[in-house]
C-alpha cells in the first residue's frame, strides 16, 4: 500500500509533464508540407487574401484582424470577428485547438477545412507557421 501512495503521484506528475504541449516539438519542414493542404486557400508568403485570410504575420495576431498588403480587411464571418473581440489570439495553442476542428473551437466559422487529426500535424504545421515570422 505505501509504495501505491508513492508511486500514483509521482506517475501523474510525470504524465503532466510527458503530455505538455506538443507543439513545442513540431518540425517545421515536414509542416511545410501540410501547409500545401492550407495553400488553396491561404497564402502565407505573399500578404494577400484568397478565400481565406492571409495568414502573413499571423502568430500573435487577434482572431479576425488579418489586413493585406494594402490594409484591406478580410471579410470575416461573424464568428471570427466574435472571436477576436472575446479576446481569442493566434498563440501556438489557439491555433492547436483551432486546427483539430475549426468549427468546434469557433462555432460557425467560414473556414470549410475538417480540420488536423494527428497532434503531429498540427505540431507541424503551427512549427511552419511560426518559423515564417514575417
Ligand atoms: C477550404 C479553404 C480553407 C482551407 C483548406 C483552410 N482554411 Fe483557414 N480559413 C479559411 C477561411 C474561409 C477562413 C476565414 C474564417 C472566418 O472568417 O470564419 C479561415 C481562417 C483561418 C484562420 C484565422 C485567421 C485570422 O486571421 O483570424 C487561421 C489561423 C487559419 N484559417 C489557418 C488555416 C490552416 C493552418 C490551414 C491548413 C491546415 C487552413 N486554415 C486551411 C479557409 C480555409
Amino acid at each position: 500500500m505505501r509504495l501505491r501512495n508513492i508511486t500514483l503521484p509521482m506517475i501523474a506528475v510525470a504524465a503532466a509533464i510527458f503530455s505538455g504541449p506538443v507543439w513545442a516539438e513540431g518540425d517545421a519542414a515536414k509542416g511545410e508540407r501540410i501547409f500545401k493542404k492550407c495553400k488553396a486557400c491561404h497564402n502565407l508568403d505573399k500578404n494577400k487574401h484568397k478565400v481565406g485570410p492571409s495568414l502573413v504575420g499571423l502568430i500573435g495576431r487577434t482572431a479576425g484582424t488579418g489586413k493585406d498588403a494594402k490594409s484591406k480587411l478580410y471579410r470575416y464571418s461573424r464568428a471570427m470577428k466574435k472571436a477576436g473581440g472575446d479576446g481569442i489570439v493566434w498563440t501556438p495553442e489557439n491555433l492547436d485547438k483551432f486546427l483539430i476542428k475549426p468549427k468546434k473551437f469557433i462555432p460557425k466559422t467560414k473556414m470549410t477545412f475538417p480540420g488536423l487529426k494527428k497532434p503531429v500535424d498540427r505540431a507541424d504545421v503551427i512549427a511552419y507557421l511560426r518559423s515564417q515570422v514575417n
